[in-house]
């Protein structure tokens, strides 16, 4: 791993303490993850359904899907809104990104979270989560603290658990579905779909904060640049599991938050981006619930989409072996012109955003540029920035209206 992508890792690493450090700054390290009621180890007993959706007044069923590979996942199905409803409603499947996990979408009140929101809108709402986060920390054969659970990166939740999630949701209600994906959720659809997977059973998909081409990341951040973390993040890279509340991702940010030169406020803005309007208590509540684990083979992933600039699948670095999984020295890469033109996308990113950064974002517009144009609806906001599209109180005015027409119009 070169210096370049070394900081890229620093860079993802850093965003998930920032969140953090927004409600407890530097002195407070100890008691703030104290206060981190659920640790990835120890999953509260009840999942999303019984926390977050049955309380509100709704009804959820909990799913098990087993993936090709072997890994468990919950899948949580909010069947209907408050007020019931037709019979037969229209699914709809939320994806979140990397280092969260599907509460990501139930955070505010009910007239403010996606989720909800869709199944108050007549929406059959599924919501899928990532192996590695808390209810998906299971597989057939292999336990979490084994290090062969975590030799995975996004390529396999292109190949492995977006199609489990999908085609679970498709047999269950014999429809095609819509998608709504954030951030890495976005990356993923967009990867599968450009290989021409999914499309046969999903119907359109809403891309808030999408990702695919990550150059501009790193400009944002130029500062951290010259910071040389780069022992600490190798020593991490030896971890197979990639915990944002362990130890050595802790220890390895308590230096770079205690350097003079660094102040985590201004990173925090510097890294996602300024978000405008989030609610200190939905901040608070989302602290207590992520960040969640993923692999680290998953970060060096996306560290090599910063330091590329192509979106491509895992390059094991080495000619041979990349021969020898993909028959190429280099690793295939994911052409995303090939995404069938009539496929209708929809697609929400913010002036803010320093993940998915706006000439980021321009550059995967490029790529879709021969789209059918009554396929493809664009939305820019310019005071957004990357947890604005989740868990901003006016997202519902915004954007969460816009995708409820979107998907209506594409029935
Ligand atoms: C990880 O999985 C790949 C196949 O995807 C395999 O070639 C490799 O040997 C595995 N690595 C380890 C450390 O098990
Ligand atoms: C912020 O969240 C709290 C707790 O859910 C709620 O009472 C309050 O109305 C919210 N504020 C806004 C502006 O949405
Ligand atoms: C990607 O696909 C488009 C259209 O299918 C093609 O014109 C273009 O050459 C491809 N790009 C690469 C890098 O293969």
């Amino acid at each position: 791993m070169d210096l370049h992508s070394s900081l890229s890792l620093a860079m993802l690493i850093s965003l998930c303490a920032l969140l953090v450090l927004v409600i407890e700054p530097h002195p407070a390290w100890g008691s703030s993850r104290a206060s981190f009621g659920l640790t990835a180890t120890a999953p509260p007993p009840s999942g999303i359904c019984a926390a977050a959706v049955i309380p509100r007044g709704y009804k959820c069923q909990e799913f098990e899907v087993t993936t090709d590979d072997g890994y468990i996942l919950s899948l949580q199905r909010i069947p209907e809104g408050r007020e019931g409803g037709a019979l037969s409603k229209q699914p709809v499947l939320l994806q979140h990104g990397v280092l969260v996990d599907g509460m990501t979408w139930l955070m505010n009140s009910p007239t403010e979270s996606l989720a909800l929101i869709l199944a108050d809108s007549g929406f059959d709402v599924w919501i899928a989560n990532t192996r590695g986060t808390r209810f998906s920390r299971r597989h057939v054969t292999l336990d979490p603290t084994n290090p062969d659970f975590w030799n995975w990166t996004w390529d396999d939740l292109v190949s492995h658990d977006l199609p489990a999630a999908i085609d679970f949701a498709f047999k269950q209600t014999g429809q095609k579905i819509d998608y709504v994906g954030h951030s890495l959720g976005t990356l993923i659809a967009l990867a599968s779909f450009s290989e021409g997977k999914q499309i046969d059973k999903v119907k359109s998909a809403a891309l808030l904060s999408p990702i695919a081409y990550l150059s501009h990341m790193t400009t944002a951040l130029g500062f951290v640049a010259a910071e040389a973390f780069v022992g600490e993040i190798t020593t991490l890279l030896g971890v197979a599991e990639f915990n944002p509340k362990g130890e050595p991702v802790a220890n390895f940010l308590k230096t770079l938050c205690a350097d003079p030169g660094i102040d985590c406020y201004d990173l925090l803005s510097a890294l996602t981006g300024k978000n405008c309007c989030l609610n200190a208590s939905t901040v608070d509540l989302f602290l207590k619930n992520e960040p969640q684990s993923t692999s680290t083979k998953n970060m060096v992933h996306l560290a090599q989409t910063v330091r590329d600039g192509v979106l491509a699948k895992y390059d094991y670095g080495n000619t041979n072996y990349n021969l020898e999984h993909y028959g190429e020295a280099k690793p295939p890469v994911y052409n995303l012109s090939n995404i069938p033109h009539d496929f209708p996308l929809f697609l929400s990113y913010g002036g803010k955003d320093s993940l998915s950064d706006v000439r980021d974002v321009e550059n995967l517009l490029d790529h879709l540029k021969l789209h059918d144009g009554d396929k493809l609806s664009v939305q820019y906001i310019k005071d957004y920035a990357h947890a604005d599209f989740i868990m901003g109180v006016s997202a519902k005015d915004i954007v969460y209206n816009q995708i409820v027409s979107f998907f209506k119009r594409h029935q």
